[in-house]
């Protein structure tokens, strides 16, 4: 099985790529997460889009499309979605061929805060029933306190927060069997 993982975070030190990358190394038996860059996606505008797609649309398109599920791991700006991570989706639900439609999708965030990305999760999870996605409920995985969680290698270091991703990776399985 085929997982592609993006980053909500464009930041070279990024907790969540951080996160991200550690989701590549936990991966279980058969499934393998490769990382999609969207830091070349354009600012949405639909002149753009009906002259013709851009390249870096078109390109993530076709590797959501290649993949068996979405794993989506994104701070909170303001309590809710990053602009760029927001935009990406923007461009990913239009023609031609929206790649999520029936795709499972999996649901991780870090913050330095208390609810560790709780509110931006629960505004994705409304933009994928328009997507007609099917995100994963639980686990919920919310790493909070971030910094505390990686260590200077940049490398996961909480034991918990390993369990749970673990545990969400899973689930994606399980899912994406059902869905098929
Ligand atoms: C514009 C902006 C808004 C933010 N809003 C929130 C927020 O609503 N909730 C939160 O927990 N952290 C918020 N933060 C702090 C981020 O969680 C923190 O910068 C985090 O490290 C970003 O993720 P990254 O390390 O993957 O870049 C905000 C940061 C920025 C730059």
């Amino acid at each position: 099985m085929k997982v592609i993982g993006i980053s909500g975070s464009l930041r070279k030190g990024s907790f969540n790529t951080l996160a991200l990358r550690a989701a590549q190394k936990l991966a279980p038996a058969g499934m393998e997460v490769s990382v999609a860059e969207i830091a070349q996606i354009p600012l949405y505008n639909d002149d753009v889009r009906a002259a013709g797609e851009p390249a870096a649309v078109s390109a993530l398109k076709a590797q959501i499309r290649a993949a068996d599920a979405l794993l989506i791991v994104t701070p909170e700006y303001n309590f809710s979605i990053p602009g760029v991570l927001k935009n990406t989706l923007d461009w990913l639900s239009r023609p031609p061929e929206p790649p999520l439609d029936g795709k499972v999708v999996g649901l991780m965030g870090a913050s330095p805060g208390q609810v560790g990305t709780a509110r931006v999760q629960y505004h994705l999870r409304q933009v994928m029933v328009f997507m007609n996605a099917f995100v994963v409920n639980k686990p919920e995985v919310f790493i909070n306190h971030c910094a505390g969680k990686f260590n200077e290698q940049g490398e996961l270091s909480d034991e918990a927060t390993a369990k749970v991703i673990v545990e969400l990776l899973g689930s994606m399985q399980k899912l994406m069997t059902r869905v098929g």
